[in-house]
């Protein structure tokens, strides 16, 4: 028997607030969360839902110094455009709140100071990276250097982004500062570390055996840290930004973000409610912390050793962690902006909020990373919210518009098709329950959207627009059933698409029916009138679906000169005034041009150098067309030693800037000049 809950405390990973949410976050972590939190709240459950902005740690700092301002304003800014975006989204929090916040600060410092106070953590000196540029120690990603593992050379302090790896700054290959870009050296500084090998039997007894039916790359990530041998792990940073460790002689020092944040779960709650023990306290509830992949190991490991040490409070009953969204066969990236932002998404399709939520959990990566593309999300919504639960709608509540002038006719008595089809319907709350309850997004969705398909097929099957004429008795009952299956929708779509779930509502006038009503007969009574049906879907154009696209070339188009302004050679040695001085350019004219036969990169030039006119082989075929060059002007080194080429006499080169992807562009005079200026 599977143990009951008396209440529920669902907590979602709280996003940073170093930048807007996108995509990825919300297929990951949010959009799963805020289904299940409000399936749990049509069930009549007492549930909380907490959130809130996770904003310490060098993320921020890093984002500041970039810009040139304080870390505060940029969590201001971005706790609000994350915050604004959530609730644009139908996001059912009960608080939205930050790390910022005084309850935060109090209750991080407490919990910290009890564990210090009852020896919970071993104090520590060692040598770590310092910048004696920017006067400042080097943590987390601050420190950039190349991955050990596979040679990413932007690899960060705390973790390669390239190939996943979790590291250690001592583990960086060529390490240096991401503030000044020095070479580090190393000093002392004393540190406090949570001693996770001492927790070791806990987690594994209490995961490892007690846990087996976590999803499998939960477990299975919990497994290879357990059987790696737990360290312990720094709780402190030497940094400006975060709370203060709350002991003497420890200036300078906050607490390590992912110490303080994971906290913010019982601040935001407090905040909340004064009665938030009983959410934290009571092993009758049940808390559920949703997360993304990467949060694996703070959730199931560093967190619950922390609440262990503390004692008092409950763990999570499960941790359903997603694996990443990629865009458009590509990983997300905020600092490449390859992405889908929120907050843009709902300006460019305002009322389109639910299309978005669906497409994202009928696309969830929860088994495996899975791939958002523009085309599918186009296709999602015209083949299936249009065409399948629009459409299926729609008529249900148009023709009874249309034969009964809205007012629900009487149902009579029914067929073996009403009784089957009715059946149908009603095996399927258990299943989605079941997918609900185990975390099975995807295909609950589908279970939901089974209601409309099943309505589609009996509205088509038993023709009520041709039986109206012979049988109209017989299209009473159809109507009446179509409603009832119309009414399952609106309830069975709530935690998947709120909007759409509202709108039937509003369309039938009907109060919101509770999810035990799900499947009943009378859900939409008979005599009772209907409002008037408005399309709860629209067909998405090409047009729109090409703004984004163009929106992410734009973004690759950027990323590309960023990465060539990246890759600069380093400057040659130096030369004398006296050397420059024998090289003779002069501003020459592109009279003809042929390729080379017989060679794929080679143009025979003949220019006018002023000097004289001759002929010049280069290697630009590739690049250039030979049309497109003729009649420009072009800068010739014109005293090169002349060469022979494929028995061409080459006599000169013509100058050219090459970026990093090897494109080649000619340098030419800002105005017309004759050939023969020199240059230097
Ligand atoms: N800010 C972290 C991230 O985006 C998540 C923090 S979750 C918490 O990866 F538990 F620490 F709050
Ligand atoms: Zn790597």
């Amino acid at each position: 028997m599977e143990k009951q809950f008396k209440r529920y405390l669902i907590t979602s990973a709280l996003p940073y607030a170093n930048g807007p949410v996108h995509i990825g976050h919300l297929a990951g972590v949010y959009v799963p969360s805020d289904i299940y939190a409000r399936y749990l709240r049509l069930k009549g459950h007492d549930v909380i839902s907490v959130c809130g902005s996770d904003e310490h740690g060098v993320p921020i700092t890093i984002k500041a110094r970039k810009e040139g301002i304080t870390p505060q304003d940029v969590v201001d800014r971005y706790h609000e455009i994350i915050k604004r975006s959530f609730e644009g989204l139908g996001m059912s929090f009960d608080i939205y709140s930050r790390t910022s916040s005084a309850t935060h600060a109090k209750t991080a410092s407490d919990f910290f100071r009890k564990l210090y106070d009852e020896g919970k953590f071993i104090e520590k000196t060692s040598m770590q990276y310092y910048d004696e540029q920017a006067q400042t120690f080097l943590a987390d990603r601050y420190i950039v250097g190349t991955c050990p593992r596979c040679g990413n050379d932007r690899a960060y302090g705390d973790q390669c982004e390239k190939c996943g790896s979790t590291l250690s700054p001592d583990e960086l290959l060529d390490p240096h500062s991401a503030v000044s870009g020095s070479t580090p050296v190393k000093r002392e500084t004393k540190h406090w570390y949570l001693p996770l090998d001492q927790y070791e039997q806990f987690l594994r007894e209490w995961i490892l055996d007690g846990h087996k039916e976590w999803k499998s790359n939960v477990y299975g990530q919990c497994k290879s840290w357990l059987d790696g041998g737990l360290q312990p792990r720094a709780v402190s940073r030497d940094l400006d930004w975060g709370i203060p460790v709350p002991v003497e002689g420890a200036e300078g020092k906050v607490l390590y973000v992912w110490f303080d944040a994971p906290i913010g779960y019982i601040s935001a709650t407090k905040d909340l409610t004064p009665d938030w023990e009983k959410y934290w306290k009571d092993p009758e509830t049940k808390l559920v912390h949703f997360i993304g992949k990467d949060n694996i190991v703070f959730h199931c490991i560093v967190f619950p050793s922390m609440l262990k040490a503390h004692g008092g409070y409950i763990l999570p009953e499960n941790v359903p962690s997603n694996e990443f969204l990629n865009l458009e066969g590509e990983k997300i990236s905020t600092s490449r902006n390859w992405a889908v932002w929120l907050h843009e998404y709902l300006e460019d399709f305002p009322g389109k909020e639910d299309v978005l939520r669906y497409v994202l959990c009928a696309n969830a990566p929860e088994t495996k990373d899975n791939d958002f593309t523009w085309k599918d999300f186009q296709a999602r919504n015209n083949n299936e919210l249009v065409a399948v639960l629009g459409n299926f709608v729609n008529r249900a509540l148009v023709l009874t518009q249309k034969y009964y002038g809205g007012e629900v006719p009487a149902c009579g008595e029914l067929t073996e098709f009403d009784r089957a089809t009715m059946e149908e319907l009603a095996g399927i709350k258990r299943s989605l329950e079941s997918s609900i309850e185990s975390y099975r997004f995807r295909e609950a969705l589908k279970e939901a959207m089974n209601y409309a398909r099943i309505g589609n097929k009996y509205l088509a099957d038993s023709e009520p627009w041709k039986l109206v004429k012979t049988d109209p008795e017989r299209v009473k009952t159809i109507l009446y059933i179509a409603l009832q299956i119309t009414a399952d929708i609106a309830v069975a779509i709530e935690p998947f698409m709120p909007f759409s779930a509202a709108k039937i509502l509003r369309m039938l006038d009907i109060e919101k029916p509770s999810w035990e009503r799900l499947g009943a007969a009378d859900l939409v009574p008979a005599g009772h009138r209907i409002a008037q049906p408005e399309l709860l879907f629209e067909k998405i154009e090409d047009a729109a679906i090409e703004a984004q696209l163009a929106k992410l070339a734009a973004a690759k188009e950027a990323n590309a000169a960023a990465e060539a302004a990246q890759n600069i050679e380093p400057q040659k040695d130096s030369v004398s005034f006296d050397d420059f001085q024998r090289m003779d350019i002069r501003v020459s004219t592109i009279l003809a041009a042929e390729k080379v036969a017989k060679t794929k990169k080679l143009l025979k030039l003949t220019v006018d150098t002023g000097i004289d006119q001759r002929e010049i082989v280069s290697g630009i075929a590739e690049h250039f067309t030979p049309e497109e060059l003729v009649g420009r002007q072009v800068l010739v080194l014109v005293n090169l030693e002349p060469r022979e080429l494929k028995g061409i006499l080459s006599r000169g080169m013509i100058l050219m800037a090459e970026d990093a992807s090897g494109k080649l562009r000619l340098l030419q005079p800002n105005e017309a000049v004759n050939s023969g200026a020199i240059v230097g």
